[in-house]
């Protein structure tokens, strides 16, 4: 096990009814801004909630954060923060609305010229304000890290940082906010938990039995509950055992001590910047394929999860690794997500070249190994046409 520090300063308030526990949570006599995004929150309640746990505040309101959120839009709420004196951030909605809070706390007290240094990592974060969450949609773990991704309408840029002072001061997750969410976001939902676990889990063995086992729960339960997750009606205990496999995740808990991989996301991020894809869609579409790529490199880790995920036993060697891809990108199917470029009209030649171009101009080598650049982008795109 590699040497680590641990740190996570975030509450969790679980469950039914908890939203009106903010009225404890947030702190009085300071000006709270809640953000949101483009309207759901009206029309599951989850508005009147907030608004009523937080009666006599002085509450402000900034909507409008969109899926994949935008510096364009972000830079309007630095400037209410701004004017208004605002003191504390409560993001309520999905992984958006939340990244997007993270980066107007730490925008909103940059000293540098302009706050796009943050995400491009050309200047460092200094103060921030703090930020809370009602977390409405199971997926990225925002509610439970520091990270955030933003991205920039001018230049199609969509680039992720991060820091442990933008960490939520607490999370609120009620599962039942989550019965209004459509079935294509329940899927992407699911991939990216999923995909979380295995860009932390699927490298090479560096004696973690712990972490692995940890790993290994969440995507069994991801697996095991899919079914019950996407069902209409929706069912209390499915959502709330979603929602806290989303958490875990990617709150850091499962990557410690280990070595991480983490080149799909960035290869996704270019997918949803050149074409709007949905960052659950690129992961559907990138991670399988990554893995048939690296099969000989994450040899050990792929037999591994093969027999003690998917239960394969017995199998030529070569055979079961082709299996823990097959099976994956099945998974994804079963649960009704494209996993190839031409189900998203994607050509995957033009993405091929566009996006490893974008990593030979970083001079970028992602992966635990540090060899997935240009070169090796352009195959694992090509391979998932
Ligand atoms: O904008 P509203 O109207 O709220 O609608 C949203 C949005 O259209 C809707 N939604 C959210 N909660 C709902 C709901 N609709 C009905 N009922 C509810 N309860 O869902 C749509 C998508 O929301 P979004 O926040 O974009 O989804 P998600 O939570 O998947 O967040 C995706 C963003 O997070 C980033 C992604 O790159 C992407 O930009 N990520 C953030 C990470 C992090 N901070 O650690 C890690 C991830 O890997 C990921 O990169
Ligand atoms: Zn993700």
């Amino acid at each position: 096990m590699q040497n680590f520090s641990y740190f996570n300063p975030t509450r969790i308030v679980f469950g039914k009814g908890s939203i009106s526990h903010l009225f404890k949570l947030v702190p009085v006599n300071q000006k709270i801004l809640m953000t949101y995004g483009g309207g759901s929150i009206f029309k599951n309640g989850v508005y009147d909630q907030v608004k009523q746990a937080l009666a006599g505040r002085e509450l402000y309101e900034f909507g409008g954060i969109e899926a994949n959120p935008t510096y364009e839009t972000l830079m309007k709420a630095v400037t209410l923060v701004k004017q208004e004196g605002i003191q504390f951030l409560l993001a309520v909605g999905g992984g958006s609305v939340l990244d997007g809070t993270k980066f107007v706390a730490a925008a909103a007290l940059y000293e540098g010229e302009d706050p796009w240094d943050i995400p491009s990592h050309r200047g460092k974060i200094g103060k921030v304000l703090p930020v809370a969450s009602v977390m409405t949609l199971p997926a990225t773990g925002s509610e439970m890290n520091g990270n955030a991704v933003i991205s920039r309408k001018s230049t199609q840029e969509k680039l992720g940082f991060g820091d442990v002072r933008l960490n939520p001061v607490f999370s609120i997750l009620d599962p039942e906010t989550t019965f209004s969410l459509p079935v294509n976001q329940l899927r992407n939902g699911i991939v990216d938990a999923f995909v979380h676990v295995m860009e932390q889990y699927l490298t090479y063995p560096v004696n973690t039995p712990l972490q692995d086992r940890q790993a290994e729960a969440v995507l069994l339960t991801l697996i095991e509950e899919a079914d019950a997750i996407l069902s209409d009606p929706p069912q209390y205990d499915a959502r709330a055992n979603f929602m806290w496999c989303a958490t875990q995740a990617l709150n850091g808990l499962l990557s410690r001590g280990t070595v991480g991989d983490w080149a799909t996301h960035p290869i996704g991020h270019e997918l949803t910047a050149f074409y709007g894809m949905a960052h659950g869609e690129t992961l559907a579409v990138v991670y399988p394929s990554m893995m048939r790529f690296k099969k000989d490199a994450k040899k050990v880790k792929m037999l591994q999860y093969a027999e003690r995920v998917f239960g394969l036993r017995g199998l030529p060697e070569e055979e079961m690794l082709q299996q823990a891809a097959d099976q994956t990108e099945a998974f994804f199917r079963r649960i009704g997500i494209g996993t190839r470029l031409k189900e998203y009209n994607v050509n995957a030649a033009e993405a091929a070249e566009k996006i490893s171009a974008r990593f030979a101009e970083r001079g970028w080598k992602l992966g635990e190994h540090e060899d997935i650049d240009a070169e090796a982008v352009r195959q694992i795109l090509l391979n998932a046409a």
